[in-house]
């Protein structure tokens, strides 16, 4: 299902207020709120508007828990960081308690960090299916999406949670929920702007089905519900 808004702050408005609206659902029938959150530009907007009224004051903060779908293994006070963008824009200025935040922090090492962001995951569900309330995610040009990159063998992971990746061109570790974990989720949103972005999300929505190429088409989730948020730039190629 995708919604088309005119522009970048509509549609932050919209994914700021689903995830308000999925964590006072999820408390009111669980106690507690997951949400796994987005790396890149494209959410900043969302964040910075969790972070103000009116949303800022709608929100079950001290029941909700913070997880990152992927991380560049940068240090924390690098720009490239998507735990200091999320914390800068947003979980800085909220009460959300510390002990429910969970950044990935994989500077030192990202195949520990994977593993041990993987425990912290098993630890958090208690034997329960995984099923994180909401996911967050970006849309590379090449298609990633997380860092579910083209050509990397994280695509084909089939068991594990978490995973490190790395890019060559980039000479970039990153620590990425993978697929499955990502595919178990009650809801799943894609926030896309931009015109730039028009052809890749023609391709992964309408094209052929071809994840090697375009990774966003592996996420699929099994029961949970897949929302597209782009803006009409974005949305300017669909038919
Ligand atoms: C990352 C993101 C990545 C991002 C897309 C889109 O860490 O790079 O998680 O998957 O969502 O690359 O990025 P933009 O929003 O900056 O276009």
């Amino acid at each position: 299902m995708i919604d088309v808004y005119p522009d970048l702050e509509s549609l932050s408005r919209a994914a700021a207020a689903l995830l308000v609206r999925q964590a006072n659902l999820a408390v009111a029938a669980r106690g507690r709120f997951s949400v796994a959150l987005a790396g890149g530009a494209t959410p900043r907007r969302t964040y910075e508007l969790l972070a103000a009224p009116p949303l800022k004051d709608q929100a079950p903060w001290d029941r909700m828990h913070v997880f990152w779908g992927d991380e560049r293994c940068v240090p924390l006070n690098d720009s490239r960081s998507n735990a200091r963008l999320a914390k800068e824009a947003w979980l800085d200025h909220v009460p959300i308690p510390g002990t429910q935040i969970h950044p990935m922090n994989c500077a030192p090492d990202p195949a520990a960090a994977a593993r041990q962001y993987e425990a912290q995951l098993r630890e958090f569900f208690a034997g329960q299916p995984p099923r994180l309330d909401l996911v967050l995610l970006g849309l590379g040009h090449d298609g990633h999406t997380a860092s579910l990159f083209p050509g990397t063998a994280v695509l084909k992971e089939g068991e594990r949670w978490a995973a490190p990746v790395y890019l060559a061109e980039a000479d970039l570790h990153r620590v990425t929920l993978t697929a499955p974990l990502i595919n178990q989720a009650a809801v799943v949103a894609f926030l896309v702007a931009g015109g730039a972005k028009a052809g890749v999300l023609r391709e992964v929505l309408h094209g052929p089905r071809d994840p090697a190429r375009l990774p966003a088409q592996l996420i699929q989730p099994q029961t949970g519900e897949l929302r597209w948020l782009a803006d009409l730039a974005a949305a300017g190629s669909l038919p």
